[in-house]
């Protein structure tokens, strides 16, 4: 049986993905039209990773259309603790749901549980790798503040590295026409080498890196502030080293545009101050509000329906 599923966000075509922003800005206006969309439809959620936004923004958006929800938050409350594989918990679980969004730490974790799935799968995050529904929610919250999607001055900060929505973020806007991308961070957490030459380059897309923030700051439309990740270190003491390095304050925006947008996929721990928070250039809360229509949007899309 051929799935739809949605591992890469490469895997949507350009118009796909035009098409779920105006259908998430339909949900938005008309919540109502879609409230049974999904009826008798179940949507698994199984993180074997920790969530707060993606997870529950998933489940919010199968409630909204109707579906019902099920799944597990963490690995070590399924059977994967005695041992099972994530292909076999795949398959298991896609006897009892008819979608299933999956987060795993082992990258290339939901591409082989596709593989096997009887129901479509949906990346959900995959260790360092990609997090195409964050993209999808970074499209619409950029669609939604700046009114376009192309030619704009974009800067990403903080962990290039590891930071999978970074990933899948710039994949997406290389599709784009007129984006110019700065890369902000140290030494030790620049973009992989493998985008720069599979994405940027092979595309002919001009692009700066500078470990300055407070340089590249008055020229950017866009800011996406990320966290430096924990998880991700092998060595507590560069993570210690390294975390900190930038910090976003009110003091740091006072030479930014009037119309900035702050973008950040959340959660952060030291990256953006409180005192950020009620600056309207502080998108970030919007964001999260975003997350939700995209994902009922996606949902739909993947298992075939449209609103009646
Ligand atoms: N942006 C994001 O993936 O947040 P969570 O880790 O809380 O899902």
């Amino acid at each position: 049986m051929s799935n739809r599923n949605l591992i890469d966000i490469t895997d949507l075509t350009l118009a796909e993905i035009d098409g779920l922003i105006d259908t998430a800005e339909d949900m938005i206006a008309n919540p109502a039209k879609y409230q049974s969309a999904c009826a008798h439809k179940q949507l698994a959620t199984l993180f074997f990773e920790p969530s707060t936004r993606t997870r529950l923004s998933f489940e919010s958006a199968m409630l909204a259309l109707g579906g019902g929800v099920l799944g597990f938050s963490e690995a070590a409350s399924s059977s994967t603790a005695k041992g099972e594989t994530v292909v076999d918990t795949v398959r298991t679980v896609s006897c009892y749901a008819d979608i299933i969004a999956m987060r795993h730490p082992k990258e290339g974790a939901p591409f082989a549980a596709a593989q096997r799935s009887e129901v479509p799968i949906i990346n959900a995050g995959d260790g360092g790798h990609n997090h195409p529904t964050q993209t999808l929610t970074d499209l619409l919250t950029i669609h939604r503040e700046k009114g376009r999607l192309d030619d704009f001055t974009i800067g990403f900060c903080g962990d290039l590295k590891f930071g999978r929505t970074v990933h899948s973020l710039v994949n997406a806007l290389s599709r784009r026409t007129g984006i110019n991308f700065v890369f902000i961070s140290p030494e030790e957490l620049k973009l992989p080498q493998y985008l720069k030459e599979s994405v940027l380059e092979k595309n002919h897309l001009a692009y700066q890196e500078t470990d300055s923030l407070e340089d590249a700051i008055p020229r950017l439309d866009i800011l996406y502030m990320t966290r430096v990740q924990k998880e991700r270190f092998f060595n507590e003491a560069d993570y210690v080293r390294l975390k900190d390095t930038y910090v976003l304050d009110p003091e740091k925006l006072i030479p930014a545009k009037e119309d900035l947008c702050i973008l950040h996929p959340l959660p952060r721990v030291n990256e953006i101050t409180v005192a950020v928070d009620n600056d309207p250039r502080a998108c970030y809360f919007r964001q999260v509000k975003n997350g939700k229509y995209i994902r009922m949007a996606l949902i739909m899309l993947l298992l075939g329906l449209r609103a009646e």
